[in-house]
């Protein structure tokens, strides 16, 4: 164990190879070279008050938000803050057409006041234990083929003893495509209440338009309250709860920002894959991208037309179109940055490098040739399975109607325990209501009819569910549009997982025929059956190899760089990244500055608009220039948000941005549209991390919201 500890700290020790503002860091192996570098640059405190096991650190401030955000602790009452595209699910779940938090905002004036939020929680990391050579031993006689189907279930198994006797999490983590693992401790807390958040006109101002990209002028904040039993411990939500008491919280400073200043961002970072190979990056390229997109693009549109005319709708559906919408306009982004960048290139070169090192070791012969071979093996196939993810299966009905599978095998096989049929049923019912709850059949409809013909012009025949099409065919002509339109419909009509009482006597007595003659159920299962039975082993193989020649890539690349600066990919593991607040010129003859103000704002402004428009109390207190306590003199006008060179990526969401001393400056929140190829090739020039102002996020609670009370629980630091 202790081995790799020291071999990471080797690793991240000795600052070569790259530059300062690239690198996620573990906090709890910050070498002295990089600390050296980040004090250097302007940090103002000691490695234990970063992190440390026994003593309160700046780590006990930071949590997991929901499944995939990050939030920091800014009171002693257990007070969050996080992104308002964080705490979204949560604010729209608590909205209606009568309280619409989503589109007037919400302030609790007092605890009382405060929303719970059942389904939401945060996470804090109690310890992290290095279980490499556990985790090893247990590899000892399987073959790194074999890893893909392995692994997970022997991590589980393990962190599933060591947390035996716990109130705690425990998730171990692979570092370095399995070479390396780290045993997580984690303490779940489930009672989290929603005490504030802005109009959506000011936490998704601007929208998609200029997600992913600077300048911004988002003011994209929540703040939430953790809650625990009245003896201090986690607890699931109960009225006589009281507010959680943190190790530590951070202070906020609103003393203002220069060019230059120090920034540090701790959090969640959910993954980066920047030693992919030059043949992963041309399947994103060529394949996964580009098809992902065409899908995501159309179901958008069918989501859109139903939000639009109607509030309800609006409602219901704005979480998961938000979702959907994010990551539409990040992989499109990110293909033209990789190719803009010649990220292929790039990789080609560092795969030469390599080669040339690794002359003279016989493990590594071949390496890339075999690379190349799984994936022109993969390819012919790869644009099927993003149909059927991002396209029938990017239909809730059909996603719903594909989870009975399971339900479906079980009933169908002899050997079944009653017991576990009885609990696969309770976990469909569950699963239906959520459904329901989120399903629009008008847009579902026309989702449906408009992947099933884009799945018939776009996917190679000879892969297609042919008796499928075949029986379609006799219904109308396939070139036809109507075609699928009537067929979706029929879908709709007649499924049993739409109709509450037809599916009420399935769940009372499933029976695989109900099951087998629903419309639903056959649509979806001739895809994805048609996927499992021709095409899936494909896919298996192509991971598996893929999976073994990376770890072995890895290996060698730990091997080439020993004593050299090194950080592990991000994957959802607690991170800090330190950098600048620093301007920057996107392309030729173009400066963007490092702040934008609430002049820009209006700038913006456009009545009305759905994704520019902004409340009327907003718009007079900026033309009243009634900022505060929270002006930025330099500016003479309120800093909106601000921009860093610190490495981060999705999942980062929420985390706080921090000066040299460890005050709060701001809230990160996106990164920027020059630099997203940044999960598979860091770019230290145009590599970005934008973040919301804190000074803005005070003025709008105070000033807008009228919520004096969470101002009054801060600690602010003024000078
Ligand atoms: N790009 C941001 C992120 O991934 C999310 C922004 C949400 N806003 C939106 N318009 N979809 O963290």
């Amino acid at each position: 164990m202790k081995k790799i500890v020291a071999l990471l700290l080797v690793l991240a020790v000795n600052v070569v190879s790259v530059r300062a503002d690239e690198g996620m860091w573990l906090v709890h192996l910050i070498g002295e070279k990089t600390y050296a570098d980040m004090v250097k640059k302007g940090l103002k405190l000691s490695k234990e008050q970063l992190y440390s096991m026994n003593k309160s650190s700046i780590k006990d401030a930071i949590v997991i938000f929901g499944g995939g955000c990050t939030a920091e602790l800014v009171s002693k009452e257990g007070l969050l803050f996080t992104n308002h595209h964080c705490g979204y699910d949560a604010i729209a779940s608590s909205s209606s057409v009568e309280h619409n938090y989503l589109k007037d905002g919400f302030w609790a004036k007092s605890k009382k006041e405060e929303i719970p939020c059942p389904g939401l929680s945060v996470q804090f990391l109690v310890k992290i234990d290095d279980v490499t050579e556990s985790v090893m031993a247990r590899l000892k006689d399987i073959k790194p083929e074999e890893y893909t189907a392995k692994l997970p279930g022997i991590l589980m198994e393990m962190s599933k003893k060591a947390s035996e006797g716990t109130t705690y999490d425990v998730r171990i983590s692979s570092f370095f495509k399995g070479n390396q693992f780290l045993q997580f401790t984690y303490e779940l807390y489930k009672d989290i209440r929603l005490v504030g958040t802005p109009p959506e006109s000011i936490g998704k101002f601007g929208g998609d338009t200029d997600n992913w990209e600077w300048p911004r002028h988002t003011g994209d904040f929540s703040i939430f309250r953790v809650y625990m039993s009245a003896d201090g411990k986690a607890s699931e939500y109960k009225a006589d709860n009281i507010p959680y008491a943190p190790k530590h919280f951070l202070p906020v400073s609103i003393k203002g920002l220069n060019d230059g200043d120090y920034a540090m961002i701790y959090g969640y970072p959910g993954g980066t894959n920047r030693y992919e190979t030059s043949y992963g990056v041309k399947l994103k390229v060529d394949i996964e991208n580009p098809n992902l997109v065409n899908l995501r693009d159309a179901r958008l549109k069918a989501m859109l037309a139903e939000m639009v005319k109607d509030p309800a709708v609006k409602i219901q559906l704005a979480s998961s179109y938000a979702g959907i919408a994010n990551y539409w306009k990040f992989f499109d982004g990110e293909s033209k940055q990789l190719i803009k960048h010649n990220v292929i290139k790039q990789k080609e070169d560092q795969e030469k490098a390599f080669e040339n090192w690794a002359k003279g070791k016989p493990e590594y012969d071949n390496l890339f040739a075999n690379i190349k071979k799984t994936y022109d093996t993969w390819r012919p196939y790869a644009k099927g399975r993003v149909y059927l993810l991002e396209g029938i299966l990017g239909s809730p009905l059909m996603s719903f109607a594909s989870s009975l599978k399971n339900l479906d095998d079980a009933l169908s096989n002899p050997n079944s325990k009653p017991e576990d049929i009885t609990k696969m049923i309770a976990a469909v019912q569950t699963q239906q209501t959520k459904f329901i709850k989120g399903e629009n059949v008008a847009s579902d409809k026309n989702i449906l009819a408009t992947v099933l013909s884009m799945y018939y012009h776009d996917i190679d025949p000879a892969q297609q569910p042919t008796a499928f099409y075949n029986a379609l065919k006799a219904t109308g002509d396939l070139n036809k549009e109507e075609t699928y339109q009537n067929y979706s419909k029929s879908v709709f009509d007649n499924t049993m997982f739409l109709a509450n009482a037809k599916f009420e006597r399935f769940i009372t007595k499933p029976d695989t025929a109900m099951l087998h003659n629903d419309p639903a159920y056959k649509t979806a299962m001739a895809f994805v059956n048609n996927f499992n039975l021709n095409y899936s082993k494909y896919f298996k193989e192509f991971t598996a190899n893929n999976f073994a020649l990376n770890n072995k890539y890895q290996k060698g690349i730990l091997e080439m760089k020993k004593g050299q600066e090194f950080y592990p990919d991000a994957n959802f593991t607690m991170r800090v990244s330190y950098g600048n607040v620093k301007s920057y010129s996107p392309r030729d003859a173009v400066k963007y500055k490092e702040i934008c103000t609430l002049k820009g704002i209006m700038e913006k402004y456009k009545p009305g608009d759905y994704e520019f428009d902004l409340p009327a109390k907003l718009v007079d207190l900026i033309n009243d220039k009634d900022y505060g306590q929270y002006i930025d003199k330099k500016a003479n006008d309120v800093v909106v948000c601000f921009i860093t060179t610190n490495d981060i990526t999705g999942g980062n969401s929420g985390s706080p941005v921090m000066n040299g001393k460890g005050e709060l400056i701001g809230l990160a929140f996106d990164g920027n549209y020059e630099a997203l190829s940044h999960k598979i090739a860091f770019d230290g020039e145009l590599n970005r991390t934008i973040c919301l102002d804190v000074r803005y996020l005070l003025f709008v609670v105070e000033k807008l919201g009228g919520a004096k009370n969470i101002i009054d629980e801060l600690v602010l630091v003024k000078q």
